[in-house]
């Protein structure tokens, strides 16, 4: 295999980039940010590698989430509250009911590229360039707005900058404070069928945190605070490789623009760039596994992406939906162990599950999101292995764009509230009821 530095993705087939009508403009633009301060720093990607190996050997649990994508108009305060909120809500949940720590990671600061079935999208008898996501393109549909435009990047760094000092302010503050979650309280929790079942975690966990005070004398720091990490799919190559640095007395390459980049589920081809571009960087990295993936083709990527079998290093995301995981899963898990190499294995239970609505709406059933999920932790445990954790589509606001749930949320809801400009998200109430039916299987089959 050839070597590799940050640019050699350019040797090979990159799938899903915009066609920048200007280059010059576009090297302009890269080299501006290549001089650019780095989002995250390589001490912060190192220990979440080691939390992430602690998930590996069942030892803590990977709660990821957030929007399918981010859009720069949403770079504001209380969007970002309320998706931190959820999170935090989810992992105090979790945290309470599976005994284990919780790795958080949001799809957040940064997730504004996407992938699309098509290059170009017609509306009667018009041909555009397919929207890509805030980072390439407006949404709307003009030329103008169609033109992907290098100058994004660099829009994108700095809302992406913008939310993580605002997370990491949150993070360091009461706010994120454990003995005190009620700074997490969204309006609904309130009104919510799931009100007193969550108010039994708060407090139960309230106990526990004073009695731990009390044993230590003081409440350690590390119980304090919570912490938090960032997570995209690193799918604009050139934008990851202007954030690519070798940071000083490092001898490996990060990423720098995210914690856990992930490759997606359309491009992941072996012979690819993504592949390429991923194998060289130090970040623990994610890939979606799905239907129509060989083993042989996931191996190979275990292998290139994680040679030296590093813990925590490869997180195979495996998104079947609910139809095909109980076929798909365990020879995939057969398959890997028989390598000898090691992954953290979660599930992504909302790729597989979307559906249309008769009234035209993509949405996503949540019977099928908790049955895929349920299915995937019960065929890890009977085979002896660990489900690391789950990745959701998720909304901290009351957004009308799944099916189901407690308040039954039905087809004809949906007009409500669907803001989505891709994929449907759970929202509030949906996503904490998920995590405390994960938490509710768990009890049942321990
Ligand atoms: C996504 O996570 O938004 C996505 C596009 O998923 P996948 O790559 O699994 O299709
Ligand atoms: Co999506």
């Amino acid at each position: 295999m050839s070597e590799w530095h940050p640019a050699s993705w350019q040797a090979f087939t990159a799938r899903q980039q915009p066609n920048y009508p200007d280059q010059d403009a576009l090297a302009a633009t890269l080299g501006q940010l290549a001089e650019m301060p780095p989002l995250v720093t390589s001490w912060e990607i190192e220990s979440l590698k080691q939390r992430l190996a602690a998930a590996q050997r069942g030892e803590a649990f990977i709660l990821q989430g957030g929007d399918c994508a981010e859009n720069f108009a949403d770079c504001r305060a209380p969007v970002i509250t309320n998706q931190m909120k959820i999170l935090l809500q989810m992992s105090l949940v979790l945290l309470h009911g599976l005994n284990r720590p919780v790795v958080r990671l949001g799809r957040i600061a940064g997730q504004y590229a996407k992938p699309r079935s098509a290059d170009m999208e017609t509306r009667d008898g018009v041909s555009l360039p397919s929207y890509r996501g805030d980072i390439v393109n407006s949404p709307e549909f003009t030329a103008a707005a169609r033109i992907p435009d290098p100058q994004r990047m660099v829009q994108g760094h700095g809302l992406a900058a913008m939310t993580l000092n605002f997370i990491r302010a949150l993070s360091d503050c009461g706010f994120a404070d454990l003995h005190h979650p009620e700074n997490w309280d969204l309006d609904f929790v309130r009104h919510s069928p799931m009100a007193d079942e969550y108010r039994k975690v708060v407090d139960e966990l309230h106990s526990a945190l004073r009695f731990v005070g009390t044993l230590g004398g003081t409440s350690g720091d590390h119980l304090n605070r919570v912490s938090f990490f960032t997570s995209h799919e690193g799918l604009l190559l050139p934008y990851e490789q202007a954030m690519t640095r070798r940071p000083a007395r490092r001898s490996h390459w990060y990423d720098l623009s995210t914690h856990l980049p992930w490759i997606g589920f359309r491009t992941a081809e072996l012979d690819g760039a993504h592949v390429e571009f991923f194998r060289g960087i130090a970040n623990p990295i994610g890939v979606k596994v799905g239907p129509g993936m060989s083993h042989d083709w996931v191996n190979a990527l275990v292998e290139r992406l994680n040679p030296e079998n590093e813990p925590g290093k490869l997180v195979l995301i495996v998104r079947f939906g609910a139809s095909k995981v109980a076929d798909g899963l365990p020879p995939l898990i057969e398959a890997v162990r028989a390598t000898g190499r090691e992954v953290v294995w979660m599930v992504d239970p909302m790729h597989g599950n979307t559906e249309s609505t008769d009234n035209g709406y993509k949405t996503r059933n949540y019977d099928n999101i908790l049955s895929e999920l349920e299915q995937s932790l019960t065929i890890h445990e009977e085979m002896g292995g660990h489900l690391g954790g789950v990745h959701f589509e998720l909304s901290g606001d009351n957004v009308t764009e799944c099916i189901g749930g407690a308040r039954g949320l039905e087809a004809a809801d949906l007009v409500r509230a669907y803001k989505s400009q891709v994929d449907p998200r759970l929202n509030y109430e949906q996503a904490l009821e998920m995590a405390m039916a994960i938490v509710r299987h768990q009890q049942r089959t321990r």
